[in-house]
């Protein structure tokens, strides 16, 4: 504070009453020709009159000299009692006490008189004190009158004296405070200032210094943060209106950290001052830094804010989770690593949760559970983090035997150490029934099929020899019916139509032959063979062929002709399928499919058009014997015959199309052939 600078230690120490008596003393006893004296001052504690010091009279006699106040008749007690000077003769009757006597002869003193020294108007805490005087030519009522004027003037210093001692004594203390102040106010870590009703500083302690005040000696960043602050704080206490608020209020200021730069924010405690010695008007207030509160409030309202984010979205997350969990139809459940359920959906509840009946359902669910832990243990042991096996369960409704397989997924920490494990389960059971009774399907398609096939073929057979007869009746007939001639045409039709007759029993035939002819055969040979056979009726049909043969692909053990023929009916049907024209394109390679694209064992011939595709009844029906789309042009015998050669080699057939979307035939093959069994 600019008045509580701190304090310089000054010399204290009070002056006493003799060094103001001793001056006056010595121009008394000179003047009026005293040779000795003693002053004697009252000394409270001991409520006695104590020798202080005298002259021509050594310091230790006057000490010696100390007359008890109460009740005391000695004529230097009756002097301070009643203020007027006492004589004392010797002779005169006067009795002194033993020990003053004793004294005052040993001073050699004979007679005196006594002056008392005492506040003219009577003030209690005035100087009591009684000065001795003496001669040897002893003293007279004269000495008394004249001495009256010296007590008085010397009461008159001495009580000067003292006042200034006690205005030295008070001064004394007020320093002594206002250095405790000064260490209290500065000891407060906050700022503190005072302000006048102008809102002007007038006091402050160091902290707030440092927010307030600058020198010019400063950086003028610092200067203009001084400045700032000034203003700033100013300004709000303005604002607060501070006049009208008696009482004290708290409110909030920014500052600038003058050094730092940095925003400071203070709680402000004001308090109305009123200074009753000049009556005037002040604020005291001090700066509460809140400015890591406030940060610290604004974090946590953020973080706060992000947490409940978070919240709403795993709950979200978990509610999404949850529904993808209950509607999947296949039991999944979730266990720690002590085999204690985390969590199950419906279906897997429907396994393991007993109800309440405690019944035979209940039986059925508990060694379910019992069974299921023990597989999972079991399958715990296996290393990958994805194990896979097979447990019978039973349904605890149906009493069903469910061959579920389990597929168990090991849920790591966020230490790396598993805590959880996922199984998901199916009934495979089911699916295994399905796919066999695809298969008997599939079998009893194929047998009716080649059923059908024998009775064909051996009809075809039947039906050959007689044909032949027909035939050669019929060109034997034509050559004796002359050209032109009206029944020459019904010749023609005859001859034609046994011509188409005998070139189906051909196709059915050639399917039954027996696999005698294999061989090792160049697939890729084959198709440039077939290409050569179709190649008139593709550029009349405006086909572009095109080969991506693989050189290196393996010769396979087959029937050359019958391969060729299987060719030879997939180009055909590709031309018929492409009126307009289009490509064709015709493909090698080794490897199955995409499953087994790699295998070695295999070759594949890819044969696709972009011509008008087929619906998929069509594609239900192509194998069939007989089944043609293209009236009486076609005789639904090519596709069955290819897939009963393609078969017969221990291969398949399949088809992909779709209207408008051109028809790819896949024939796969085994390098080695036909399985030994099935040839015939
Ligand atoms: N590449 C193809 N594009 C479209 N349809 C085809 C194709 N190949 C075969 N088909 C359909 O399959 C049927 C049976 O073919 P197929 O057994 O060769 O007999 P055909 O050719 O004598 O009709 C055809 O009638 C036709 O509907
Ligand atoms: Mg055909």
């Amino acid at each position: 504070m600019r008045d509580l600078v701190e304090p310089q230690r000054e010399n204290a120490g009070g002056r006493d009453p003799r060094e103001t008596l001793e001056p006056m003393l010595d121009d008394l006893v000179r003047g009026l020709g005293y040779d000795k004296a003693v002053v004697l001052v009252y000394d409270e504690p001991s409520a006695s009159l104590r020798g202080l010091f005298g002259w021509n009279v050594t310091d230790d006699q006057a000490r010696r000299l100390a007359v008890g106040v109460a009740g005391s008749d000695n004529p230097l007690v009756v002097a301070l009692r009643t203020g007027a000077p006492q004589r004392v003769e010797p002779g005169d009757g006067v009795t002194l006490d033993a020990n003053t006597g004793a004294t005052l002869a040993d001073m050699g003193i004979g007679g005196f008189v006594a002056a008392p020294l005492r506040s003219a108007s009577g003030r209690s805490d005035g100087p009591r004190a009684v000065v001795l005087l003496s001669r040897k030519g002893g003293v007279g009522d004269v000495d008394l009158e004249r001495l009256v004027p010296f007590a008085r003037q010397a009461s008159a210093a001495l009580t000067r004296e003292q006042d200034v001692q006690v205005l030295r004594r008070a001064s004394e203390s007020h320093a002594v405070e206002k250095e405790w102040l000064w260490w209290m106010v500065n000891s407060v870590a906050d700022p503190v200032l005072v302000t006048d009703a102008q809102n002007d500083i007038l006091h402050l302690n160091r902290r707030a210094e440092h927010l307030f005040r600058s020198s010019d000696e400063e950086s003028a960043g610092k200067r203009r943060a001084v400045w700032m602050n000034n203003f700033l704080f100013t300004a709000a206490l303005s604002a607060w209106n501070l006049d009208t608020a008696s009482r004290a209020t708290n409110r909030e200021v920014t500052l600038v950290d003058p050094v730092e730069g940095t925003e400071l924010i203070y709680e402000v405690i004001t308090m109305p001052a009123l200074n009753h010695r000049i009556g005037e008007r002040g604020v005291v207030s001090v700066l509460k830094d809140v400015t890591d509160i406030r940060h610290m409030t604004e974090e946590l309202a953020r973080s706060a804010e992000r947490i409940q984010t978070a919240d709403l979205q795993i709950r979200a997350e978990r509610d999404r989770l949850d529904l993808v969990l209950r509607s999947v139809p296949n039991p999944i459940i979730v266990v720690d690593n002590d085999n204690q359920i985390i969590t199950l959906n419906a279906a897997a509840q429907h396994l393991f949760s007993p109800t309440r009946d405690s019944g035979r359902h209940d039986q059925i669910a508990f060694a379910n559970d019992a069974r299921f832990t023990s597989f999972l243990s079991q399958l715990r042991l296996e290393p990958s983090t994805t194990k896979r096996g097979e447990v019978m369960l039973t349904d605890p409704e149906t009493e069903e035997h469910l061959e579920m397989e389990v597929t168990a997924a090991d849920v790591p920490g966020p230490h790396g150490s598993i805590v959880a494990t996922v199984s998901a389960m199916q009934d495979v059971g089911r699916l295994r029934e399905l796919e066999r009774r695809r298969l008997e399907q599939v079998l009893f398609d194929t047998e009716k099929l080649a059923a059908t096939g024998r009775l064909a073929a051996s009809i075809a057979h039947e039906i050959n020899n007689p044909l032949e007869a027909v035939q050669n009746s019929l060109y034997l007939l034509s050559r004796a019916v002359p050209e032109g001639s009206p029944q020459r045409s019904f010749l023609d039709i005859a001859t034609r139509e046994t011509q188409r007759m005998s070139r189906i029993l051909r196709q059915m035939l050639g399917f039954y032959r027996p696999t005698t002819s294999m061989g090792p055969t160049d697939v890729n040979a084959l198709v440039l063979e077939a290409e050569t056979l179709v190649a008139k009726r593709l550029r009349e049909h405006a086909v572009r062929i095109e080969k991506e043969l693989l050189p290196t692909l393996p010769l396979i053990h087959a029937s050359a002709d019958q391969l060729k023929q299987v060719l030879l009916n997939l180009f055909l049907n590709a031309a018929e399928a492409m009126p307009t024209g289009g490509r064709l394109i015709v493909a090698t390679q080794t490897g199955g499919g995409e499953m087994d694209a790699s295998s070695p064992d295999l070759v594949r011939i890819d044969v696709r058009d972009t011509g008008a595709g087929m619906s998929e009844e069509t594609i239900a029906r192509i194998f069939e014997p007989f089944f043609s789309t293209k009236m009486e042009k076609g005789t639904g015998l090519g596709l069955w015959v290819s897939h009963g050669v393609v078969q017969a080699h221990g291969g398949t057939l399949k088809v992909r199309s779709r209207p408008g979307q051109g028809t790819t035939f896949t024939i796969t093959l085994p390098v080695a052939g036909p399985p030994v069994d099935a040839e015939q």
